[in-house]
């Protein structure tokens, strides 16, 4: 496929942690995806700044907090497809994930022509990974995760949940779950 034809996948980091599980299943998925052009963003990186929580985006007024979050925006409008892969912190996201997230209030307030258009049911998968062997680890950081994807006008398409990534069994798991990224990029691949 020439170049200028591929359409964007959006790979966002929500680790801390530049080498770790969830780096490493980002890789796999975003191997697997083939033709796609790629744009992989560490969200700790862009050092995003959190929300206040002051409205002054309800009013249409351009946010208080100065920093790179508008060229998030930009990559959220122009990705036709979209993966996150974030680790569980004490059952939500890192603090540097959920400060994104929360900067997405603008969105909630476009209006509705502009939502419209903006929720256009792309595809958005969501990878994660806990050290306790409990599914229900999962629980609130999926269903914070599709009112995430919702609001940026992604679809909440499938997810890879891998609990255990600690102790004995943790490396063993981890192939397993790379593998699983795999098969969900070709998914992706195949939409092509
Ligand atoms: C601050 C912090 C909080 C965590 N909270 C939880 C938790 O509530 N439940 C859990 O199972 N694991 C928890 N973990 C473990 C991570 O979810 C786990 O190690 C994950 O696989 C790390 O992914 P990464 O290597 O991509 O950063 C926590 C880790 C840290 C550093």
């Amino acid at each position: 496929m020439p170049a200028a034809a591929r359409p964007l996948l959006l790979a966002l980091l929500g680790s801390p942690c530049r080498d770790g599980a969830n780096s490493r299943l980002l890789s796999a998925f975003v191997q697997a995806a083939g033709e796609w052009e790629v744009v992989r963003c560490s969200l700790p990186e862009l050092k995003i700044l959190p929300c206040l929580g002051c409205r002054t985006c309800k009013q249409n007024q351009p946010c208080v907090q100065h920093d790179r979050m508008p060229k998030l925006f930009q990559l959220f409008e122009r990705a036709q497809a979209l993966v996150l892969a974030a680790p569980v912190y004490f059952y939500g996201f890192p603090a540097q994930t959920k400060a994104v997230i929360d900067r997405c209030l603008p969105l909630w307030y476009l209006e509705s022509q502009l939502r419209a258009r903006l929720r256009l049911k792309r595809p958005g998968y969501f990878i994660s990974t806990c050290a306790s062997q409990r599914r229900g680890e999962f629980e609130v950081i999926a269903r914070e995760t599709k009112a995430f994807f919702h609001t940026i006008g992604f679809q909440y398409t499938q997810s890879l949940l891998v609990p255990g990534l600690d102790g004995k069994q943790a490396a063993q798991r981890l192939n397993r779950a790379l593998l699983h990224a795999r098969t969900l990029g070709r998914q992706l691949q195949r939409r092509l």
